[in-house]
């Protein structure tokens, strides 16, 4: 296929810290995949990380595990574009211009900005608020067609449908109204110590989520500590909700379907099937440990991957800037 004939995807994850089983299963493991039939753009969205505050020590660290991160799950740099939000200033300038089509109801209406809000309850900025803009400015700006990511981003991708469309209606068709790519299986891997709430990063129980970088040991007993439904059969439904997400788990990291699996777990009992998760969560994530330890120990490479990344990220989001600027009315810098 040309590359002009090709969909173009973008998507990211925030550079705070660790990243999570739900991160991988939900987004990064899905990115890979579509790197030979679409032109596909991951960013390590570091402007959204501030959000939150960070100790520039461990922004810079996590920034650049994460680039290798991605590396190491499978996406390709001479394939996708990986780039650092930060790199193209594009995307702090279209969030301006988006800001001023944005409304403060809508903004305050989302769950993630209702929910980080009550849990920062001492730093409640703008940018926390503002933050979903930024978001759909750094999917508008590569004329993105699909956003391969989680369930709890549909709100934020549903605003920034709503922003292109805005735009494109009270200038002229300027942005291609993306799409979210949300996968059946994964979108929205559970917390270990609560089934009903989502593993999420800032989860102050560390025994609630399994991180990428957690070792063997670590993933055993966290299994092994997962809550469980009440009767003892290994079976998924809505009535068992953990089960079901330690099913879900092991599906996606073992590759045999849920049904084979109630199958073969069939009355073995919690513990033999929780030992089996953490088998295969370890079977996943070692290699792909292994990998960014070797990634991140060749920092020339890194760095060419970023430079590479960022130029060709700009060259695209600096035309659709460009394009913004000159409906909106401002006069072209004489060059
Ligand atoms: P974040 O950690 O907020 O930067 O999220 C990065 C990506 O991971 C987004 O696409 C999220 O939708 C996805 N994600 C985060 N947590 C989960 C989860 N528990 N299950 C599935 N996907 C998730
Ligand atoms: N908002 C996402 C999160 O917090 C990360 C993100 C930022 C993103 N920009 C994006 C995801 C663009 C998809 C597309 O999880």
């Amino acid at each position: 296929m040309n590359n002009e004939a090709k969909k173009t995807v973008f998507s990211g994850v925030q550079p705070t810290g660790k990243i999570t089983l739900g991160n991988y299963l939900g987004a990064i493991k899905n990115w890979g995949p579509l790197q030979d039939e679409c032109n596909c753009i991951y960013c390590v969205v570091d402007l959204r990380s501030i959000t939150v505050a960070q100790v520039p020590a461990d922004l810079r660290k996590n920034t650049m595990e994460l680039l290798a991160l991605y590396i190491a799950c499978g996406i390709d740099p001479q394939k996708s574009t990986l780039f650092i939000q930060s790199h193209v200033p594009q995307h702090a300038e279209l969030a301006w211009a988006l800001d001023t089509i944005s409304y403060i109801g809508e903004l305050n209406r989302m769950t993630q900005f209702k929910e980080k809000s009550r849990k920062h309850a001492e730093n409640i900025n703008m940018g926390l608020m503002n933050y979903p803009v930024l978001m759909a400015s750094d999917i508008l700006l590569y004329q993105t067609d699909l956003v391969p990511v989680g369930k709890d981003q549909i709100q934020h991708l549903e605003l920034a449908r709503n922003l292109a469309e805005r735009f494109n209606s009270r200038y002229s068709p300027t942005f291609v109204v993306p799409e979210g790519l949300v996968y059946k299986q994964g979108s929205s891997i559970k917390s270990l110590q609560d089934p009903t709430s989502k593993m999420s990063k800032s989860d102050p129980n560390d025994n609630a989520i399994i991180t990428l970088s957690d070792d063997a040991d670590t993933i055993r007993r966290k299994f092994r500590r997962a809550v469980t439904d009440s009767d003892t059969c290994v079976r998924f439904g809505e009535d068992k909700p953990a089960i079901s997400n330690l099913l879900t788990i092991y599906s996606l990291t073992s590759g045999e379907s849920i049904a084979d699996a109630e199958q073969r777990f069939a009355g073995k009992g919690y513990g033999v099937f929780k030992e089996a998760v953490a088998e295969a969560v370890i079977a996943t994530v070692e290699p792909i440990q292994q990998e960014q330890q070797r990634l991140l120990k060749d920092k020339a490479y890194l760095e060419s991957v970023l430079k590479q990344g960022a130029d060709t990220a700009e060259r695209i989001a600096s035309k659709t800037l460009a394009k913004v600027y000159r409906k909106i009315g401002f006069i072209p810098r004489v060059r």
